[in-house]
């Protein structure tokens, strides 16, 4: 039976912002700011750990525009139950058919989708990113609807289930993956968040692919009441959240999620020192995110620090290292075994006998390869041995960011 619809929930007439505290390690607890005290709007600046309690449509409205770096959306996924559905020893499935979770037809959610998306794309900053999940009933829908509302998609993420529930009737596959949808505001956007370096290397630097295997979210860190049922239906798996904002955010980052639930984006932005805000019309949920975020301690800020990517590195072409006198004109470089040598000319360029060309032309032709990373193959020696020539490489560029932070304007 249909009953509310979560499309057309009223927001309380006094709007309560909960603040989960500053983002230093050692937040104070939670402040209940007094209902009708409302800042948010009126200044032009987004609260930063705070979970506002109401419709998230009328709340985004209140919040400043391109205020935000990333938002990570679990929207209602309309699961259209139909009754109780009941395991094969006759026990009760624990199902999600909660009012905010049900509308009256397709039409109705879709228009329920295009009103959030809206909002939610008003408080992007041109370089924010969405990530948006949900499962075949409602996944397909928010895709077209990102797509009609000019949104750009980057990927679509499979979120396969280490350990999904079982198809109880036996009547289709198991369904056990929720895909994500990662979409730029714009398709112009360029300058948009990934760490693509940091996640190859803790991937044994094998490029992260789109499918990602964890488990749903169980044991101890699922919420449960002193009667032991689950505190919220939907909780999502801190890894998931985590690889997330690793992936598209950075430390300091303000992460908006419309739809908080029992906060587990929260949970993540606070351990990896990101900024969020949790919108959430439900009281109960809202409480206990709050009481699980403050109890997160955040993460070593060395574990953290934003690494440098290949792409935001200072481009450093051999010749300027020969012009810094790190190599000079007339030595010569040898490969790691000492098999090859070749000398370095005035110019930048190496020469082997005749033969002249770059770091890497000349070591592909020493090789007899069509390729070569001269940076990795060509050695200097100093001090009795042998270094590549990279780390002259990596010694400049330090100097240049030294250089660089030496001079930056104060203001
Ligand atoms: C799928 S759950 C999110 C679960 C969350 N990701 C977690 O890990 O706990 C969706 C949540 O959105 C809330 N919700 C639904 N419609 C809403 C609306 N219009 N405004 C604010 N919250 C809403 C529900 O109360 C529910 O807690």
């Amino acid at each position: 039976m249909r009953t509310a619809r979560a499309g057309a929930f009223r927001p309380p007439a006094q709007l309560q912002v909960l603040r989960t505290g500053a983002s230093e390690a050692k937040r104070p607890a939670a402040i209940l700011r007094a209902a009708g005290q409302d800042t948010v709007g009126k200044d032009s600046t987004a609260p930063r750990d705070a979970i506002l309690i109401g419709d998230c449509v009328a709340e985004m409205m209140r919040l400043p525009e391109a205020s935000v770096d990333l938002v990570f959306a679990d929207p209602p996924y309309n699961l259209q139950l139909e009754g109780a559905l009941s395991r094969p020893d006759q026990s009760l499935v624990d199902g999600v058919d909660d009012a905010w979770d049900k509308f009256a037809d397709f039409a109705e959610y879709d228009a329920f989708t295009r009103q959030w998306l809206t909002a939610v794309r008003r408080l992007m900053k041109p370089s924010a990113t969405i990530v948006v999940i949900g499962s075949y009933h409602n996944i397909f829908r928010v895709g077209a609807i990102l797509q009609d509302l000019g949104f750009w998609i980057l990927n679509d993420i499979v979120w396969r289930k280490a350990n999904p529930m079982p198809n109880f009737r036996g009547r289709r596959f198991t369904n056990a993956h929720e895909t994500m949808i990662w979409a730029a505001r714009d398709p112009q956007a360029k300058a948009y968040t990934f760490n693509y370096e940091t996640l190859k290397a803790g991937n044994e630097d094998v490029q992260v692919r789109s499918d990602w295997f964890l488990p749903i979210c169980t044991g101890t860190e699922r919420l449960k009441d002193e009667t032991g049922r689950k505190t919220h239906p939907t909780q999502k798996p801190e890894a998931l959240l985590m690889r997330v904002l690793l992936a598209a955010s950075n430390p300091g980052d303000l992460v908006l999620d419309p739809f908080f639930g029992s906060g587990t984006t929260g949970v993540a932005a606070r351990r990896l020192r990101r900024a969020f805000i949790g919108l959430e019309r439900d009281r109960t949920y809202a409480a206990a995110a709050r009481q699980r975020i403050d109890a997160v301690e955040p993460l070593p800020e060395e574990a953290l620090a934003i690494a440098p990517t290949r792409r935001s590195e200072p481009r450093v072409a051999f010749s300027s290292v020969v012009e810094a006198r790190l190599a000079r004109p007339g030595e010569r470089l040898v490969d790691a075994r000492r098999r090859f040598s070749a000398v370095v000319r005035a110019d930048g360029a190496l020469a082997i006998g005749p033969a002249v060309g770059s770091i890497h032309k000349i070591g592909a032709l020493a090789q007899g390869l069509p390729a070569c990373n001269g940076w990795t193959f060509w050695h200097i020696e100093r001090d009795g041995e042998l270094t590549p020539i990279d780390e002259l490489r990596a010694a400049m560029r330090a100097a240049m960011r030294e250089a660089a932070e030496s001079t930056a304007d104060p203001l």
